[in-house]
């Protein structure tokens, strides 16, 4: 029932609507054309037609876990080689994610969390620390540089026991730079037609290929040091993943699956955050009287505390508004896809087959005027206020994905960066870089490119 989908007008026999198209930018693409063809819309690129959903009607049917799952497909599917039947890429018929999924689950409880905290602190004093110099010297901070150094120290640090160095190191870990070309790699492939991806790849994929064994050598070497220390991760992520035993079937990972899954919790567990806490800087830096009334906050609920206690961080209201909204503008995962688990119509309108599949694109469903208001485009916390919240529909808000396959590390990610904007809010008044305009780069993934703040240390700090 394609024919009744809207598509961009122009298409090309073979290439499809590339028109106009720019490969490093597929995603802001889409949202262009989202803006012009409506909430459900079709897209060609190469022989293959993709179905676009971002209207909230839909996108809430799309939710619905009696007929549709989470479709592994585009970006995701491209990362199979990388993270194969790791907890993010693993199919839903794969027996090791309900296997991995029940043995993980439990390193993200509320005990869990408590215990991570004061690691997160350490972590965030390396980078205060860092901040303090530049202040001092006047200098600007590289936002997504340092958010992605503090977020990937803090994943190593409370899951792993690693300590990547990244603060003491003037380049990125090359840990980093490899996961960066594997992520690019998998969304360039999404913009060449797949037989000739051989072809017209070819270096691309060579380069791939040195930065998945970069990643797969890492990650070895990490667990062959805790094999030998044998248990002195205190029951962390890894411990979990060499140890445990399924509650039920007393299962446990193969070798195998945990190179899968650390690779995929290094990866999933920094740079999404590290794109939320950018985003969320920038919008503070942009406007004052928003960081003010942040700020305000974290001095009346942490007072004088030198280190705020791991309770004290939920209490920062205003602030998880603040990191909500920058979400709702810009979720740093941008898209999932949702395939029919049985024949359905979508929205009382659209037939699909089982296994038909379609992307929502959260960043234009979290701005859908009918939801949001007329002025979704702008920057306003307040829209997370209880009462504004539970005056609206549910599945309209995602940055999490939804359903059974949803983000694991929700609560991981959400106290992470509330501690340190709050960490930042107290120390910091953030001076935005004159003439400093928006872009967003994307690698499936989104960040604030060149995002640069001049931190200056607050002179009366209770
Ligand atoms: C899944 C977003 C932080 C680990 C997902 C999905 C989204 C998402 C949208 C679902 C993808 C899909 O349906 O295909 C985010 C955002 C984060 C964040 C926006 C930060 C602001 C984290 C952290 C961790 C993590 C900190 C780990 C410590 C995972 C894993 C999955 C996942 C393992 C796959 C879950 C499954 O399928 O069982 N995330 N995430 N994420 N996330 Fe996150």
């Amino acid at each position: 029932e394609l024919h009744r989908i809207p598509h961009p007008p122009y298409r090309i026999p073979f290439l499809g609507d590339v028109l106009g198209a720019n490969r490093r930018t597929p995603l802001q693409d889409s949202m262009r054309h989202a803006r012009a063809l409506g909430p459900v819309f079709r897209r060609k690129a190469f022989g293959k037609e993709f179905v676009f959903v971002w209207g909230a009607r839909p996108a809430a049917d799309l939710a619905d876990e009696s007929r549709f799952a989470k479709h592994v497909g585009l970006g995701v599917a491209n990362l199979r080689p990388v993270a194969g039947d790791g907890l993010f890429t693993a199919y839903n018929h794969e027996p090791n994610w309900q296997l991995a999924h029940d043995v993980l689950a439990p390193g993200f409880s509320r005990e869990a969390m408590a215990g991570y905290h004061t690691m997160m602190l350490d972590v965030a004093a390396r980078l205060t620390g860092h901040w303090d110099r530049a202040a001092a010297a006047g200098h600007p901070v590289d936002v997504p540089g340092d958010m992605t150094k503090l977020t990937l120290e803090t994943i190593a640090r409370t899951g792993f026991g690693h300590d990547f160095g990244s603060f003491e190191r003037a380049r990125p870990h090359p840990f980093v730079t490899a996961m960066v070309g594997t992520l690019s790699y998998a969304q360039r492939l999404n913009t060449v037609p797949a037989p000739l991806a051989p072809y017209l790849l070819r270096e691309a994929s060579r380069r791939n290929a040195a930065d998945i064994a970069h990643l797969n050598s890492t990650v070895d070497e990490l667990v062959r040091a805790r094999r030998a220390a044998s248990g002195s991760g205190s029951g962390d992520l890894l411990d979990r993943m060499l140890e445990v035993a399924h509650p039920e079937t007393g299962e446990r990972l193969s070798p195998e699956n945990v190179r899968r899954q650390v690779i995929t919790f290094l990866v999933a567990g920094h740079e999404t955050t590290s794109g939320a806490l950018s985003f969320a800087l920038y919008y503070l830096a942009r406007h004052p009287e928003v960081a003010a009334r942040a700020r305000a906050e974290v001095d009346r609920v942490w007072g004088g505390t030198q280190a705020p206690a791991y309770e004290q961080v939920a209490k920062l209201r205003y602030v998880r508004r603040v990191l909500d909204e920058s979400l709702r503008l810009w979720p740093t995962a941008p898209a999932f896809a949702r395939e029919a688990v049985r024949d359905t119509v979508l929205a009382g309108e659209h037939p699909m087959r089982r296994g038909a599949w379609a992307l929502v694109l959260t960043p234009m469903l979290h701005r859908d005027t009918e939801v949001w208001g007329p002025d979704a485009e702008r920057f306003d916390p307040d829209r997370f206020d209880a009462r504004a919240v539970r005056a609206r529909p549910p599945h309209v808000f995602k940055p999490f994905g939804t359903g059974a396959r949803a983000c694991i590390g929700r609560q991981f990610a959400l106290h992470e960066a509330t501690l340190v904007l709050g960490l930042l809010l107290r120390r910091y008044d953030l001076l935005p870089e004159p003439g400093y305009r928006l872009k967003v780069t994307e690698r499936l993934t989104l960040m604030p490119e060149g995002l640069r703040l001049l931190p200056e240390r607050r002179t009366s700090v209770p």
